[in-house]
């Protein structure tokens, strides 16, 4: 039997009008994860955010105010404290702010394990950031920290313009959000091919302790600090490889452990990767 060239057009009827996609869902905040955000702190995710964080921020405050400054820190949603707790150690006055009365706990214990003058330094209080206002002047901080804690927000203006208000002039305000510009990458990577190309339409998503959340765009939120008058002076990007490791993912061994470091380090500095970190991290500075 000889086929046609061409087949005959068949026509394909639709059985169902195309829904709607789903709203949005709103963010819920951040208390519904608290357990399973302590459960996974020692874990190779957590330890490179933090330790990437910290190499970024003392980068910033070295070039800022020089290695001897002692500053008055503000660290806002502390949660467990790790970064309030190592400013401490290394001299600055640091108060750390939570409305999260099991996260405050855990950081009140890691606290009572520091030295007598490390816990002289720290005072852990109660509270959100965006009130932060009622118990705090205009410039009362040198440095003001908000890490983790937009993406519980249903926007970042309210928190960040709090939070502009009581840096000092010439202080420094570090910012870590989701990075919405990369946001397809985590479910693209892992297969999950709907969520990967809802993230090119929204900034909507359920982060890894099952909330839903909200990433932040670097440009958009540039603009707002340069809005607060604390412009951007250096951004950085948070977990490029290991944003896809399990869990219960372990540290590997020490001199493994320095390598990714390094790796992530660059990599978190140097375009394009940076640009497609699970996290943005933004330094703004009031002039
Ligand atoms: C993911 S944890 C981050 C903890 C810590 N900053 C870090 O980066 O490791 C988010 C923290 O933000 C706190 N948080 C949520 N909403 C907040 C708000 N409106 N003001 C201050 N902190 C808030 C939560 O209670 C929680 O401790």
């Amino acid at each position: 039997m000889v086929l046609p060239a061409v087949l005959p057009v068949q026509r394909v009827v639709q059985p169902y009008p195309t829904l709607p996609p789903s709203p949005p869902v709103p963010p819920i905040g951040f208390a519904p994860g608290a357990q399973a955000w302590l459960a996974k702190l020692g874990g190779l995710r957590n330890v490179v955010r933090q330790e990437l964080v910290s190499r970024q921020l003392d980068e910033q405050l070295g070039a800022r105010f020089g290695a001897d400054a002692r500053l008055r820190v503000l660290d806002v949603g502390c949660g467990q404290a790790t970064q309030a707790l190592r400013l401490a150690r290394r001299g600055h006055q640091v108060t750390g702010l939570d409305p999260d009365p099991a996260m405050l706990a855990a950081a009140r214990q890691d606290l009572a394990l520091e030295s007598a003058e490390v816990q002289a330094r720290v005072q852990l209080l109660p509270g959100s950031g965006e009130d932060c206002g009622r118990w705090f002047g205009p410039a009362a901080f040198d440095l003001v920290l908000c890490h983790g804690v937009l993406m519980y927000l249903p926007e970042p203006g309210p928190l960040l313009a709090a939070l502009a208000r009581i840096l000092a002039p010439g202080g420094l305000l570090s910012v870590l959000s989701r990075n919405g510009d990369g946001l397809a990458m985590r479910p693209g990577l892992a297969g999950d091919w709907a969520g990967a190309v809802a993230a090119f339409d929204g900034d909507d998503y359920t982060n890894r302790l099952g909330l839903p959340t909200r990433a932040d765009r670097r440009e958009t939120l540039a603009r707002t600090l340069a809005e607060l008058d604390v412009p951007v002076l250096a951004w950085f990007g948070v977990r490029v490889f290991t944003d896809l490791a399990a869990d219960d993912a372990p540290l590997p061994a020490e001199t493994e452990l320095a390598a990714l470091l390094e790796a992530e380090h660059r990599a978190g500095r140097t375009d394009p990767y940076r640009q497609l970190a699970a996290l943005i991290h933004l330094v703004g500075a009031r002039p």
